[in-house]
């Protein structure tokens, strides 16, 4: 099988911003309790900190970290989770369930933040709360002091303002499973006035009003709009998530979905921009895709979403990922690379135990389950810009079954390019090619032409393929699938050559002669 790529270093999709490189941390399971923070393990610092997944984390590369929420910041009062641990009322999480102890909360989250050097973003809670808990939290943050607010936070400790730049206004306000959810015109009208009143407080803040909480949502769209026309003034970015699945057992549809999340990024600009036309605005509203992965296995089975008994930090959402599962999040990745002109943060939901890349024993190791790969790779040679491709490949059609919803759905994908590519020219001058190879049996042969370069040698390249899609990592054999190094490449001048194993995700990266 054959494929080409063209790509001109002058012809840019756009500027990648660091923040499509963003994971997400929920009290949810073991998340929080037992992932990032567990007191009393080997590894633990003065906070509580797990210096072993603070490791892997760096090594992960994330750039924004999105909290507390999720469902669970529906009915969150963050009050609960400052000041002395003792006095901090313990409560039920009607998200989730469980008990939740408020151990953890802002502050601990900006001080992990900062241990973890990523940039923290915070969701508010439009559910239970609304407008004035939003507007409480920004000032006890962000307001240096010398107000109640500011005061306390640092009686609290914090002397510094913690400067969080990025806000979500509540989250999945559309689904009947969230706390308060509500209609897009309630929804619209709340999250104007919380903006409102939270730029008020500090103007340098970026917000995001939550979209539809799925493409397969039956508002989906009309959500958008309205939602859109209530805060288009007040926010810069929307929200955007997807999880995709393999309920149905059909592993060409599976890594064919990833291509459904181009398409529901192309339908989020053009309701964004008709927003705009109808007001003859010159703004352009960015997509903020703050959760997105594979996830399938413990979402529609209570058992596994759902402990009995109301216990603390149960482990529930611990999704074992595949190889396989490894494959379609690498197409994720090349679908947010694509539309970095528009996608300008994107959250890998989550980062520690829950739907997650690092995996921990509480009291135990950390491991770096399948899909740990594809995300560092991305992070650490995904900067710079995203060129447009043009791209030649054979391809095969499938039909992706999306259950989530009022009904069980079947999305057609008529043409699935075995190949799907992104291209980056990286800000040291050099270029990365992102490949993943969609035939499960047959090698791709893949011609590229990247002019504009120059002479270019290879930096760096790996592959992540395993003879069984099955595959998974564990606490045993934590490292049964790893990238190999990948040798199946050359490079003359502009054009290189390189071979795809079937089923597999590549990734090369190529320098200027220094
Ligand atoms: O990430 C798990 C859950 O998925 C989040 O809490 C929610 O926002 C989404 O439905």
């Amino acid at each position: 099988m054959k494929a080409s790529i063209l790509a001109d270093r002058d012809f840019a999709i756009g500027d990648i911003d660091p923040r499509l490189f963003g994971a997400f941390i929920e009290h949810l399971g073991r998340c929080v309790y037992g992932g990032i923070f567990e007191p009393g393990h080997p590894t633990a610092d003065e906070n509580g900190f797990r210096k072993d997944v603070l490791d892997l984390v760096k090594e992960l590369g994330p750039t924004i970290m999105r909290y507390p929420g999720g469902n669970f910041v529906s009915g969150y009062n963050w009050e609960d989770g400052v000041g002395p641990v003792e006095e901090r009322p313990t409560r039920l999480d009607l998200a989730w369930f469980t008990t939740e102890p408020n151990t953890f909360g802002t502050n601990e989250f900006i001080d992990w933040c900062r241990a973890a050097e990523v940039e923290p973003m915070l969701a508010v809670n439009l559910g239970t709360r609304g407008a004035d808990a939003a507007r409480s939290l920004v000032e006890y943050c962000n307001h240096p002091g010398g107000t109640a607010l500011s005061d306390l936070r640092r009686e609290h400790g914090w002397e510094k303002p913690h400067g969080v730049k990025f806000w979500c206004l509540g989250n999945e306000m559309d689904g009947p499973w969230q706390m308060e959810s509500k209609t897009a015109t309630e929804y619209g009208r709340v999250a104007y006035e919380a903006a409102k009143m939270m730029r008020w407080i500090d103007p340098k803040i970026e917000l995001a009003a939550c979209g539809s909480s799925g493409r397969n949502m039956p508002t989906f769209g009309k959500w958008e709009d309205e939602v859109l026309e209530h805060t288009f003034d007040q926010v810069g970015f929307i929200s955007l998530h997807t999880y995709l699945n393999n309920y149905a057992k059909d592993t060409p549809a599976f890594l064919a979905s990833p291509d459904l999340m181009d398409a529901f990024i192309d339908e989020v600009v053009a309701i964004a921009d008709a927003v705009a036309a109808k007001r003859r605005s010159p703004k352009r509203i960015a997509l903020s895709f703050d959760e997105w992965n594979v996830w399938y296995r413990t979402r529609r089975n209570r058992q596994e979403r759902v402990k009995e008994g109301w216990p603390v930090a149960p482990p529930i959402l611990e999704e074992i990922y595949t190889m396989e599962d490894a494959l379609v999040f690498g197409g994720a990745c090349i679908s947010l690379l694509n539309h970095a002109d528009r996608v300008k943060c994107a959250c890998l939901a989550q980062l520690v135990n829950v739907i997650a890349p690092i995996m921990t024993e509480t009291g135990g190791p950390a491991w770096r389950q399948t899909i740990f790969y594809p995300f560092a790779q991305m992070s650490r040679y995904g900067r710079g810009r995203s060129l447009r491709t043009s791209i030649k490949s054979p391809s095969y059609s499938a039909s992706y079954f999306d259950p989530r919803g009022p009904q069980d759905l079947y999305y057609p994908v008529p043409s699935v390019p075995y190949l799907k590519a992104s291209v980056v020219a990286n800000d040291d001058g050099g270029l990365t090619v992102f490949a993943l190879n969609r035939h499960l049996t047959e090698p791709l042969s893949l011609d590229l032409e990247v002019r504009g370069f120059g002479d270019l040698g290879l930096a760096a390249a790996e592959t992540l393929h395993h003879r069984d899609l099955s595959a998974v990592n564990d606490k045993e054999n934590p490292d049964r699938i790893k990238p190999d190094r990948f040798d199946d490449v050359t490079v003359s001048s502009s054009r290189i050559e390189m071979t795809l194993p079937p089923a597999s995700w590549t990734v090369c990266h190529f320098a200027r002669p220094k």
